[in-house]
């Protein structure tokens, strides 16, 4: 069968809650925020429980926003976004089984009621999120792309990503959740309905992860959460030997950077003006900025904070007249969190 129409089946028609799912590979190992738990309560039921991601991968600072949901599956990411960005911004919702997308529309009401607003801000289109055109997706529309275990699905990743920076306008932002795997896995993974369904057969490995992005010339990215993934169904461990499975929170925007961290001697100073988080922003898993608090950063942090949607929160002291060197960037990377080399090529 074709991958698709094996998705599509396992999707629409196999699972009928997240209570069937026989792993919880799916699983962003982000916590949520008190924020998105309070958010939560405001979802209808029936959306909650054919939800297949796992915890909430959506970044701060979304007031206004057009956000786009690849995979959006029952539509719950899709509603949390929804309150996030207000009123006045718009989230769009793709996702290819009719199943998923039924229960998502046949909600929107209850929503725009619950969320107290006069018209919804909320779509959801039928689609393929390797084809964002015909989809309707415009060039340079989107300030965000989330994704919650959905992109491991495809059969034709290069694609989605070329799609990703396409609709991004400039200074936009990727922020997604999947499964990752250490090594390229056989063909015959992705054959197999069940460990493709459960988002292990189509696993990304990590370097291809990051050659797609160099393609698009994204050359640096961030690890915000991670956690190792235990496959305690013995009878989907044994099909898949001994290849390592990681959930990651991984965000990427669309600026132009270099694809190592370079000293200009710059400062950032986080002004504590994002809604909800007055003392702390966490860029990823290893730059946490205290209000007012100077860290010196690498050019490339220092166009993440300045030339994107958090330019408003951040003071950034310095430019790139002087050049200092290599920028020395603390241990993470998709490499440190994926194997266990400590090698860095991003900060
Ligand atoms: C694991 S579920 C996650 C759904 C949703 N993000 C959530 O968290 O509940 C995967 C979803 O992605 C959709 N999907 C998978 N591959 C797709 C593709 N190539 N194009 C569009 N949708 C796809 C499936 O139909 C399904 O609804």
């Amino acid at each position: 069968m074709e991958q698709s129409q094996s998705v599509q089946e396992y999707y629409g028609k196999v699972l009928s809650s997240n209570k069937d799912l026989q792993t919880t590979a799916c699983c962003s190992p982000e916590d949520m925020s008190d924020e998105l738990k309070t958010m939560i309560k405001n979802i209808h039921p029936e959306v909650i429980e054919k939800f297949y991601g796992c915890g909430a991968p959506l970044p701060p600072a979304l007031k206004n926003c057009t956000v786009l949901d690849l995979g959006s599956g029952s539509g719950r990411d899709v509603y949390l976004a929804s309150q996030l960005v207000g009123p006045e911004g718009r989230v769009i919702g793709i996702d290819m089984t009719d199943e998923q997308l039924e229960v998502a529309k046949r909600h929107e009401k209850h929503h725009m009621d619950q969320f107290g607003y006069s018209q919804s801000n909320v779509e959801f289109r039928k689609g393929y999120i390797e084809d964002l055109k015909a989809a309707g997706i415009e060039d340079n529309s989107v300030d965000l792309i989330i994704s919650n275990c959905v992109i491991n699905l495809s059969p034709d990743k290069e694609a989605v990503f070329s799609e990703m920076f396409r609709v991004l306008k400039p200074g936009g932002e990727i922020y997604f959740s999947d499964v990752f795997c250490d090594r390229r896995l056989p063909a015959s993974f992705q054959e197999d309905p069940v460990l493709l369904g459960e988002c292990l057969g189509g696993a990304l490995y990590t370097e291809d992860f990051r050659r797609m992005l160099m393609k698009n010339n994204c050359l640096d990215y961030r690890v915000c959460a991670s956690s190792p993934i235990e496959v305690t169904n013995k009878k989907i461990a044994d099909k898949l030997g001994p290849a390592k499975f990681f959930s990651l929170t991984i965000r990427a925007f669309k600026v132009d950077v270099e694809d190592r961290c370079e000293d200009y001697g710059q400062v950032a100073y986080y002004k504590g003006t994002i809604e909800g988080l007055p003392h702390i922003f966490d860029l990823d898993d290893h730059h946490r900025f205290e209000t007012n608090r100077p860290l010196l950063v690498c050019s490339n942090t220092a166009k993440m904070l300045s030339e994107t949607r958090f330019a408003p929160h951040f003071r950034i002291e310095g430019d790139l007249s002087a050049h200092f060197g290599l920028f020395d960037c603390g241990p993470e990377s998709i490499q440190s969190v994926t194997t266990d080399s400590n090698v860095g090529a991003c900060c």
